[in-house]
């Protein structure tokens, strides 16, 4: 047990060295913590992701619904929410699912922006997946409205990521 620990710990920081990234992360609340069930089957992803989906979300309470859903969903207390963790693949966007990392606000954002926390959050999120090489430099931030039909991430969120760097209308 003790050397298990050990050993994870030892990858860990093989993990963080090699990616050479120092820069900040937002404290990711794991999955075991905030208790979703086990994922229904684990597949790796390829990394770096070219892709970034953006989504909202209006529920508040998520333990099953997510428990094979996207990698991060970011609450108004700017809190990020383990999905099905980094690069494996999460059920968000049927064809984009191994290409893309799913990021997603709680909240209805039709009308109305994600708050300064949760803005804050997003940013510092995909500043951190870039230093750690899980999506490519070159990446595309897309809204899942783009690539599915569905009306997420919300008019008002999605005009937001228009004006943010990586922003692409067509994938
Ligand atoms: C989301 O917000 C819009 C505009 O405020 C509203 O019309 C819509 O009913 C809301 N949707 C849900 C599911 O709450």
């Amino acid at each position: 047990m003790k050397t298990t620990a050990i050993f994870v710990l030892l990858l860990l920081k093989v993990i963080t060295i090699n990616s050479g990234y120092l820069g900040e992360c937002p404290m990711i609340i794991s999955r075991n913590y905030w208790g979703a069930r086990s994922p229904t089957a684990i597949e790796y992803c390829i990394i770096p992701l070219k892709y970034v989906i953006v989504h909202h979300t209006f529920f508040k309470i998520f333990t099953w619904i997510y428990r094979d859903f996207t990698i991060s969903a970011i609450s108004s207390d700017g809190k990020v929410y383990e999905g099905v963790g980094w690069h494996k693949v999460g059920a968000h966007t049927k064809q984009f699912n191994t290409k893309s990392i799913g990021l997603a606000f709680i909240g209805n954002f039709t009308s109305k922006l994600p708050n300064r926390n949760q803005l804050r959050a997003a940013q510092i999120f995909l500043k951190c997946s870039l230093g750690l090489g899980e999506i490519d430099p070159r990446y595309k931030l897309l809204g899942a409205r783009t690539i599915s039909s569905t009306q997420s991430p919300g008019l008002a969120l999605f005009h937001e990521i228009q004006t943010w760097e990586h922003f692409a209308m067509v994938p």
